[in-house]
């Protein structure tokens, strides 16, 4: 039986398929046996690359998905009185089911923060109950990059919350699930943005990957336990060589580089088009692969029947496009003439 695809979708960067390269290096690796659980080259290989990319002094552990890696990643920083500050938009707070405070019993300290992004005084503005044994004590400080709402911390934003942290004896934790994004925004290495973080992921899966993420922790001195936790958090993979095989294709040649600025291009393109059209409004800066845009909810319905999307936000009527490594120009331009013919004639807000 064949599953027909759709058109192409703007709902996430998820929706699309998994890069031919990819792909091939699955095949690949489908040759004889390997010793499990990631005693095998590629894991090797793709860990060790992962590393060197990162500049990690510590080490790198390939997992299955990314709440998995939100949850591996902030339970090998906290101790179990410790809390985790983070954005109200973010991830690990509006749709992982809960569960950081699920299954590590954390608390997660939210604040409300403008384009999805903390600031030292967001931070701060946390950390009132310190030293009081009635409180739960700020540990751990999860930024996302780049953010759920589609920005991207600068280089100097990140280095600000590094010091904070620093200063106030807090860890970063970094949720990279689109670090390949920000990277291509930035113009910067993965290297410059790892050293802002004490552990962060890298995402694979939005990136042209079939599923695959690493966790990579900077310093040698947290590494003890993330075997342990990784097993008990079931993110250790017996046949590690298909997530490793992955990796390794993504990096040759920086394909995940190029994948992200492929998928920001498209964003970006997308993003021109909307530009003078009446009663469509973006809603936050597009740096990343993601539109915001407010318009009516007439508006919405119509190109739902055509399209599919999110709405992000019914209240405020603002809905997330998204692109991906494998969204086409003209994929783009099809969209935008729908929007167009929606928002010039048709339906009514
Ligand atoms: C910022 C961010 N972090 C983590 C995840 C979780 O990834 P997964 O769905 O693979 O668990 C997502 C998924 O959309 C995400 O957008």
């Amino acid at each position: 039986m064949t599953v027909a695809a759709t058109r192409k979708s703007f709902g996430s960067d998820n929706h699309s398929g998994t890069h031919p390269a990819v792909m091939r290096a699955i095949v690949e690796a489908n040759s004889g046996d390997a010793v499990a659980y990631g005693a095998d080259p590629w894991t090797e290989r793709a860990t060790s690359e992962l590393r060197r990319l990162a500049d990690a002094e510590g080490e790198v552990y390939l997992v299955l998905n990314g709440s998995g890696a939100n949850v591996l990643g902030l339970g090998l920083l906290l101790a179990r009185h410790e809390a985790v500050i983070c954005a109200e938009s973010a991830h690990i707070n509006t749709d992982e089911c809960g569960a950081a405070e699920r299954i590590l019993g954390t608390k997660l300290l939210t604040v409300p923060a403008p384009d999805g992004k903390l600031t030292p005084e967001l931070i701060a503005s946390r950390l009132g109950g310190r030293g009081d044994e009635h409180f739960a004590q700020p540990g751990v400080v999860a930024v996302t990059q780049s953010t759920e709402l589609g920005t991207c911390y600068s280089l100097a934003e990140l280095s600000k919350i590094r010091d904070f942290c620093n200063d106030n004896g807090l860890r970063v934790f970094m949720d990279g699930a689109r670090l390949a994004n920000a990277a291509a925004y930035l113009g910067c290495t993965l290297a410059e943005l790892a050293e802002h973080a004490d552990v962060l992921s890298f995402g694979g899966t939005k990136n042209g990957a079939m599923g695959v993420e690493a966790i990579i922790v900077m310093r040698s001195a947290d590494t003890a336990s993330v075997p342990y936790l990784r097993k008990q958090h079931m993110q250790l993979s017996s046949k590690m060589r298909f997530l490793a095989a992955q990796f390794i294709a993504l990096l040759e040649d920086d394909l995940w580089l190029r994948n992200a600025r492929h998928a920001n291009a498209m964003a970006t393109r997308l993003t021109s088009g909307l530009a003078g059209l009446p009663d469509v409004e973006v809603v936050y800066p597009v740096e990343a692969d993601a539109v915001f845009a407010r318009l009516s909810r007439a508006h919405i319905a119509e190109l739902q029947r055509e399209w599919t999307f999110h709405v992000w936000d019914e209240e405020t009527s603002v809905v997330r496009w998204m692109t991906a490594f494998d969204t086409r120009e003209s994929d783009v331009d099809e969209f935008l003439a729908s929007i167009t013919a929606t928002v010039s004639g048709g339906a009514r807000g």
